[in-house]
């Protein structure tokens, strides 16, 4: 019986860390994103991982790829899976009224359809197959707070968290072993972080908090964040729904 893992965004940041943290929990793990981390992929003796390239601003391109990931995953020796929505895009960083079209829709597209329609479809087997799921979404304290330039990153992260409280209620009753829940992790030190530093204040007016923040090394390694994750995954009785903090896991 093989338990399985489907890490979205899993060659950088956090994602990486989660990847890693799992493989080293004997969890066969596939990792999606558009460039692969090369550190795992030299990882030869690895044979619980693969690795699955998709640009989740296309959702054609999820459609046929994620069609092909739960063809492997969703099998009759499988006794669990996990799907961590983690990937995720910070960029525009701009104030309503000077926003690119382009760049709203891919926004949208990446933090919020993706993890809509990754779910949908796990959903759909999950219920087919009974084979236990566990989702979790990777969202933000900015989903719950307004942030100055950050209009896309805090209505999709403010939007994930409420699918997440949705497919909850529609779960209660539900015989089906679904769990669902999303995970704020906090500030880390990742390139999102230095995406967000190397803004304009015009654009972002928070901008010399998050400078100091890098400065005064008041930013979290993901490696810690990512085996919180993990432990809550793994260890933990999941109360559906939630939006857990890193802070009360630590
Ligand atoms: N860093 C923080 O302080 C912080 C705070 C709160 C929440 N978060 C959340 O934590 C999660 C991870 O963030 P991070 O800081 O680790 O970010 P990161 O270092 O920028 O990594 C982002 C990951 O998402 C993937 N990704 C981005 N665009 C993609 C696309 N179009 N298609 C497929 N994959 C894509 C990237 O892979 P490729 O580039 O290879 O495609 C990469 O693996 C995100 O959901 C973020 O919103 C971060």
């Amino acid at each position: 019986m093989m338990k399985y893992a489907v890490v979205t965004g899993g060659s950088k940041g956090l994602g990486a860390k989660i990847v890693r943290n799992l493989l080293e929990n004997n969890v066969y793990v596939i990792s999606v994103s558009r460039g692969e981390n090369e550190e795992i992929a030299q990882l030869k003796q690895v044979n619980n991982y693969q690795f699955f390239r998709c640009n989740l601003a296309s959702p054609t391109e999820i459609s046929n790829v994620f069609e092909e990931i739960t063809k492997l995953v969703f099998s009759p020796e499988t006794e669990g899976i996990y799907l961590v929505n983690n990937a995720g895009v910070i960029d525009p960083i701009e104030t309503a009224g000077n926003l690119n079209d382009e760049a709203v829709l891919r926004n949208v597209q990446i933090n919020l359809t993706a993890p809509i329609q990754i779910s949908n479809l796990f959903l759909q087997k999950a219920k087919e197959t009974n084979i236990p799921l566990m989702i979790a979404n990777v969202t933000s304290g900015a989903g719950e707070r307004p942030v100055h330039g950050w209009s896309l990153y805090c209505s999709t992260k403010a939007g994930i968290n409420m699918f997440t409280k949705t497919v909850s209620l529609e779960l209660e009753n539900h015989q089906s072993p679904i769990k669902i829940f999303a995970y704020s992790p906090g500030i880390m030190d990742t390139e999102m972080q230095q995406k967000i530093r190397s803004s304009s204040e015009a654009a972002f007016a928070e901008i010399e908090k998050f400078q100091g923040y890098k400065e005064k090394g008041m930013l979290r390694s993901p490696q810690v964040v990512a085996n919180a994750l993990v432990t809550l995954m793994m260890e933990k009785e999941i109360e559906n729904g939630k939006v857990y903090h890193v802070n009360e896991l630590l």
